[in-house]
C-alpha cells in the first residue's frame, strides 16, 4: 500500500520539511524550499529474502590507509586532500561558475595521465573542442587524458566501467541526469539520486582480481545564488572530502579550502593565482596578500593568522565614518558581523571610544574568510586607527582573543606566527602578554611587546 507523499526540500543544503517556506530556516536561503516527488516505497518486503551482509574482522582487513594516494602534481591541492585523492574515496569540488574548477581539474587530469594513471573526464559542460582549447592555452598536451561529453547517467557508468579509470571527474553533477528520474536536470532530485549513483561505483569492488574496480571520483558542483540548481551542499553529506574554490571577483587570488575530510584535517587551506596559464600555486602567500597595502593609512593593520597548520599574514581594513542616516551600518567581509558586534561592545567600554552612531565598515583584504578567535585583536586595532584618524606603524603585526572584560588572551601557534612575520620582514609584535612570557625563543629583529589587555594593546599601537 505504498502511497506517494509530496515533500519539500531545500535545494541548497537539502533539508526536508512538511510544508514550503520562503526561506530554509536550516541555511537561511530565500526561495530554495520546492516540492520534491517522492518514489513509492515500502521498506522491509524484501528483507525476507536477502542474503545477510558479509560480516569480517578487522584484522583481515586489508586497509584503504595502505593503498597509494594518486597525487595531483599540486602541492597545494595534495595537502589539502591529505596527500593526493585515496582510491575509491569520492570528493565534491564546489565554487561559483567561473572561478576556475574546470581549470583546476584539467591541469590535475594532465599530470595523473602523465604519471602513468588513467583518468576519465566526463563533462556536459563543454564540447571536446572546447575542452580541447582550453588545454592548448593551459600548454597541456592532453595524452593522458580521456573525454567523455556526456549528461546521460545510464551511459556514463558502462564508459567508466570500460575504461575504469583510477580517476574520474565529473563536471558537473548538475549536468547529469537519470531516464528514470522524472524531473530536469539539476533538480534536487536528479542531482540527488545520480550523485548517489554515481557514489556507489566508485565504491565498488569486485571480488576477482582482488581490490578491482572502483574510481577514485571527482564531483564538480556549481554553487548558485539563485537556488535554480540543486546546491553543492546538499550533497556534502553523500562524499568523503568536500572541498570549495572561493576567489574575490576579478582578483587573481583563489583559496582551495576543504571543509570536510574523512581521511585528512580539514581547515586546510590551498593557494593560487589564477594566471594565463591556469592556477599557479602561491609559494609564498603573505607576500601576496600583502601586495597591494598602502602603509601610511588610517585603519589599516596586519594581522597574523594561522588557516591550518601554516602561518599567513593578512591585511586588516575598517573604516568608521560619521553616519547621515538614522540607523548607522555595521559591515564585515570575510568575519563574523556577530564578533565585530561583541568587539564594538568591548571598545566601548573598555577604550572609551563611542561607535554606536557610527558607520563601521570591517574587510579582510584578499576575500579570504577568517574565523580564528585570534583575529580579534586585528579588527579591533583597525577599527581604532581609523576612529582616531592615526595610522599603525605598517612595520607592526598584530594576533590576540579578546574577551569581554578587555582582556587579551593568548592564542595557539605564538611562534609560528611570530615566525611568519620575521620572515617577511616586520619589525613589532603586539601580542597577548600570556604568549610573550611562554615564548622561550623570539624571531631575531622582531621586538615583542605583551599587553594584557585592550587598553595595553592600543597604547602600544597608537601611543
Ligand atoms: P573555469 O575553469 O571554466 O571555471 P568553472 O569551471 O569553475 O566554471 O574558469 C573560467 C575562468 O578562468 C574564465 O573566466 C577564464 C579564466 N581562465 C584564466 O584566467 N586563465 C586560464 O588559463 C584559463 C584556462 C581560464
Ligand atoms: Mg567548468
Amino acid at each position: 500500500m505504498a502511497k506517494a507523499l509530496a515533500r519539500y526540500a531545500c535545494t541548497s543544503c537539502g533539508a526536508r520539511f512538511p510544508k514550503w517556506l520562503g526561506r530554509c530556516p536550516e541555511c537561511g536561503e530565500w526561495n530554495t524550499v520546492a516540492e520534491e516527488a517522492q518514489p513509492a516505497a515500502e521498506l522491509g518486503s524484501a528483507m525476507a529474502h536477502a542474503d545477510p551482509s558479509p560480516v569480517v574482522s578487522l584484522r583481515d582487513v586489508g586497509g584503504e590507509a595502505r593503498e597509494a594516494r594518486i597525487s595531483t602534481g599540486l602541492s597545494e591541492l595534495d595537502r589539502v586532500l591529505g596527500g593526493g585523492f585515496l582510491p575509491r574515496s569520492v570528493t565534491l569540488l564546489g565554487g561559483d561558475p567561473g572561478i576556475g574548477k574546470s581549470t583546476l581539474v584539467l591541469q590535475i587530469l594532465d599530470h595523473i595521465g602523465r604519471a602513468g594513471r588513467k583518468t576519465l573526464y566526463i563533462t556536459g559542460e563543454e564540447s571536446a573542442g572546447q575542452i580541447k582549447s582550453r588545454a592548448d592555452r593551459l600548454g597541456l598536451s592532453g595524452a593522458g587524458i580521456q573525454i567523455v561529453t556526456e549528461v546521460e547517467l545510464e551511459r556514463m557508468i558502462p564508459a567508466m566501467v570500460q575504461e575504469a579509470p583510477d580517476l574520474t571527474v565529473i563536471d558537473s553533477i548538475q549536468t547529469v541526469r537519470s531516464g528514470e528520474i522524472d524531473s530536469a536536470a539539476g533538480s534536487l532530485s536528479q542531482v540527488r539520486a545520480c550523485a548517489a549513483r554515481l557514489i556507489h561505483h566508485a565504491k565498488q569492488v569486485q571480488p576477482h582480481p582482488p581490490q578491482a574496480g572502483g574510481t577514485a571520483m571527482l564531483l564538480i558542483g556549481h554553487v548558485t545564488k539563485e537556488g535554480a540548481l540543486a546546491g553543492p551542499r546538499s550533497l556534502e553529506h553523500m562524499v568523503d572530502v568536500v572541498l570549495y574554490l572561493e576567489g574575490d571577483g576579478d582578483r587573481p587570488q583563489r583559496v582551495l579550502r576543504s571543509v570536510k575530510n574523512r581521511f585528512g584535517a580539514i581547515n586546510e587551506i590551498g593557494l593560487f593565482r589564477m594566471t594565463g596559464k591556469g592556477l599557479a600555486e602561491v609559494s609564498n602567500p603573505s607576500a601576496l596578500f600583502l601586495q597591494e597595502r598602502i602603509t601610511d593609512a588610517p585603519g589599516t593593520v596586519v594581522f597574523a593568522g594561522m588557516e591550518g597548520t601554516r602561518p599567513l599574514l593578512i591585511e586588516i581594513q575598517a573604516l568608521v565614518g560619521e553616519n547621515a542616516l538614522a540607523h548607522p551600518r555595521k559591515t564585515a567581509a570575510g568575519v563574523d558581523p556577530n564578533r565585530v558586534a561583541l568587539l564594538q561592545a568591548v571598545i566601548e567600554k573598555h577604550l572609551g571610544a563611542s561607535l554606536s552612531g557610527l558607520d563601521i565598515y570591517l574587510n579582510v583584504v584578499g576575500g579570504l574568510r577568517l574565523s580564528e578567535p585570534a583575529l580579534d585583536a586585528a579588527a579591533v586595532a583597525a577599527v581604532l586607527s581609523s576612529f582616531h584618524n592615526r595610522p599603525i606603524d605598517p612595520r607592526t603585526v598584530v594576533f590576540g582573543e579578546v574577551g569581554l572584560t578587555g582582556e587579551l588572551r593568548g592564542v595557539n601557534f605564538a611562534r609560528e606566527r611570530l615566525a611568519e612575520a620575521a620572515r617577511l620582514g616586520f619589525r613589532r609584535a603586539v601580542i597577548p602578554e600570556h604568549n610573550r612570557k611562554t615564548q622561550e625563543t623570539r624571531p631575531d629583529g622582531l621586538e615583542v611587546i605583551g599587553a594584557a589587555k585592550v587598553a595595553e594593546l592600543a597604547a602600544a599601537l597608537l601611543p
